[in-house]
């Protein structure tokens, strides 16, 4: 994919292909019927299905994958679909096997070998993650954003300061990511404190990207209550605007955050689901890794 494909609003308005207005280049079924607000079996909503040995093998009622607007002119059962549904589908999911006792010395260097991995699988937007925060009275919230680097100094994203999750991380400095990767059916967990990277760092970080990452920062307001679709078009035209005629300009509120992990978590589902899970978990002199129950 291409990076400004990732973009969020990366292309112009309604114009898929075009860099903005100003065009500039820049599971199976589980036995029981379908009950009215009973819900999805906790093996079909969490697990894969087939037994050990009966890799791929799909089971009587799996109706397989529905396309968007299979169910036209129906009214949609839920619960009937969500047992018709399955996860790590052979037909998508290749499951590798994983050596805990081969893994390396820090998590980062398994998450750079596990992302390359999901990329070459052909894993869609394995950049893309669940942030959650919590607010002041230590409610939880979660969105996804996008991963915009990880090193030495952390899990790194970008966002407005004044949005919810911006004011959340103000107030509590501390954030988790998941990664969920189904090609390879791999997880990834990150827990940590978040710091907020010099605003030179986060406007450099925006200028690398596209005009319309750009524009969408211009945009601002993120989270404000919006009183019409109309108000947002309007604000954001003039954004694309300035996003092509100032490709410089700087968005204060524009913020790279940097997650400095405590614990990372891998996780590496098993056909006989003896599922791998590895923790990392920062120590004195380095890392600790430990192996949990799945
Ligand atoms: C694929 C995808 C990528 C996104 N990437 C970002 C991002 O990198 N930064 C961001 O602020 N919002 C991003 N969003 C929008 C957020 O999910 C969310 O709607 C927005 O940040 C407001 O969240 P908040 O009200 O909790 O602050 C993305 C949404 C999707 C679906």
């Amino acid at each position: 994919m291409s990076r400004e494909a990732a973009e969020l609003g990366g292309r112009g308005a309604g114009s898929p292909g075009r860099r903005g207005p100003g065009g500039r280049g820049s599971e199976r079924r589980e036995s029981g019927a379908p009950g009215a607000g009973r819900p999805a079996s906790r093996e079909a909503e969490a697990q894969g299905h087939r037994g050990p040995g009966t890799p791929g093998a799909r089971e009587p009622g799996h109706r397989g994958a529905r396309g968007p607007g299979d169910n036209r002119g129906m009214a949609t059962d839920l619960h009937e679909l969500l047992r018709s549904l399955r996860v790590w589908d052979p037909e998508v999911t290749r499951l590798p096997p994983f050596d805990p006792e081969a893994a390396p010395a820090t998590p980062l260097e398994l998450f750079t070998e596990w992302f390359a991995a999901v990329v070459a699988a052909g894993q869609s937007e394995p950049h893309t993650m669940s942030l959650a925060t919590s607010d002041e009275a230590g409610l939880p919230d979660v969105r996804i954003v996008m991963l915009h680097g990880a090193d030495e100094a952390g899990w790194s994203f970008a966002s407005h300061a004044g949005s919810r999750k911006g004011r959340h991380l103000s107030a509590r400095p501390y954030a988790a990511l998941c990664f969920y990767w189904p090609v390879l059916g791999r997880q990834v967990r990150v827990r940590g404190t978040v710091t907020a990277a010099p605003s030179a760092d986060a406007q450099g970080d925006l200028h690398a990207r596209s005009t319309g990452a750009l524009a969408a920062a211009l945009t601002g307001r993120q989270s404000e209550v919006l009183g019409s679709v109309a108000e947002l078009a309007q604000a954001s035209q003039a954004a694309w605007e300035r996003a092509a005629r100032e490709p410089e300009t700087s968005v204060p509120s524009w913020t790279l955050y940097r997650l400095r992990a405590e614990e990372v978590e891998f996780f590496q589902g098993d056909e006989a689901r003896r599922h791998v899970r590895l923790r990392y978990r920062r120590a004195e002199d380095g890392w600790t890794r430990e192996l949990l129950w799945p």
